[in-house]
């Protein structure tokens, strides 16, 4: 390995619910293992034990928007500084089941709530005394699993107990899926797009060869 390796160290993954990115998750931390990489695979909402109890709350009761994305960024703020900032300042790969897109997909354009405000929002809790005069801290990279919001309904009417935001209509979920396409129109270089209406199998294996990809490309 080079020592100008550029690997992306902050990974995200993202998607509608029922997309199944979180099987998928797994995928990439066993590759990243065997390339010998240490990872760290967390979550959000959660990731420290304020942050899953704010999970709890977000999933489960009812609130306005403003403070559901309050709750959220208070959660992503315990989670970045005691969490994901250190793993990345020990070299750890930090492999994160959602960040920031999601609160611009789910509550910006699922919701409806007022994109400055996330965006001014975004920008204290990612940036205000954290790294040094930095840029806003985001993933390096993000795995957008993209499906039909209809396919994806399907797929959890199989698989559990709807929370509040999986027994959302599928009108929502378009809206979400249009946030998660507009924030990847914007970053293309960030989002890596999946198309997660393939077999499992097929998914997993566009994932790894994405990775694949960047990989060698960063050698
Ligand atoms: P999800 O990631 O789908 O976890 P699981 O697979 O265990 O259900 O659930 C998290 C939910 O939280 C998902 O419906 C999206 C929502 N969410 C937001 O609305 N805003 C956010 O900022 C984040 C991180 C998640």
């Amino acid at each position: 390995m080079s020592s100008t390796f550029r690997f992306p160290r902050f990974i995200s993954f993202e998607g509608i619910d029922g997309a199944g990115k979180s099987s998928h998750i797994d995928s990439v931390q066993e590759w990243l293992v065997q390339q010998h990489l240490q990872v760290l695979k967390t979550r959000e909402p959660g990731g420290t034990e304020l942050a899953e109890v704010l999970r709890e709350w977000v999933l489960n009761r009812s609130m306005d928007t403003l403070t559901e994305a309050l709750l959220v960024f208070a959660a992503r703020r315990d989670h970045l500084v005691k969490v994901i900032l250190p793993a990345l300042g020990q070299g750890q790969t930090v492999l994160c089941d959602r960040f920031t897109d999601a609160t611009f997909a789910y509550q910006g354009y699922g919701r409806g709530f007022d994109l400055h405000v996330l965006r001014t929002l975004e920008s204290w809790v990612q940036s205000v005394e954290l790294n040094d005069g930095q840029p806003l801290i985001q993933p390096d990279l993000t795995f957008w699993f993209d499906i039909a919001p209809e396919l994806a309904a399907e797929r959890l009417a199989k698989a559990r107990v709807a929370d509040r935001f999986e027994s959302e209509s599928t009108i929502f979920f378009e809206k979400v899926r249009q946030g998660y396409a507009d924030r990847a129109k914007q970053e293309p270089d960030r989002f890596l797009r999946i198309d997660s209406s393939q077999s499992f199998e097929q998914v997993r294996a566009d994932v790894l060869k994405q990775l694949e990809f960047v990989w060698n490309r960063e050698r």
